[in-house]
């Protein structure tokens, strides 16, 4: 697909269906966020991969609004940037997630 159309295409899902993500769908979306840039090079983010259903109901719950969905995904990605590396380290996880949402959508998989 032309990056246009994956752009075109991607959306945030918030209801997911049950179906497990497959491990090569899930190394080509952290692959994707290993490509993406950082500020210097830094690199200061680390992805989590969640699927125990105890952890995923508890990050549903981690903030007032905006979590919920979390909890009927197959898988969650936690990035963890680190500001001891980077001061844009928000900036650097940031662009790490939407690489790694991008890259969902062209694999037709949900996420948000
Ligand atoms: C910085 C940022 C934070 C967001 N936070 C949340 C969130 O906490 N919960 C959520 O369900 N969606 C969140 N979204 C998704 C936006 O609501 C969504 O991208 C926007 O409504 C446009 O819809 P679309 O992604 O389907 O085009 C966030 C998006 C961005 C860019």
């Amino acid at each position: 697909m032309e990056l246009i159309d994956v752009m075109l295409k991607r959306r945030s899902t918030r209801k997911f269906n049950g179906e497990p993500v497959t491990k090569d769908g899930l190394d080509r979306i952290l692959h994707a966020g290993l490509l993406a840039p950082t500020s210097r090079n830094r690199k200061p983010c680390n992805f989590m991969v969640v699927g125990r259903r105890e952890t995923l109901k508890e990050l549903s719950e981690s903030k007032d609004h905006g979590a919920k969905l979390i909890e009927g995904a197959d898988k969650a990605i936690v990035v963890v940037g680190d500001a001891m590396i980077a001061d844009t380290w928000i900036e650097d996880s940031s662009i790490a997630l939407t690489y790694m949402h991008l890259m969902a959508s062209e694999l037709g998989l949900g996420s948000c």
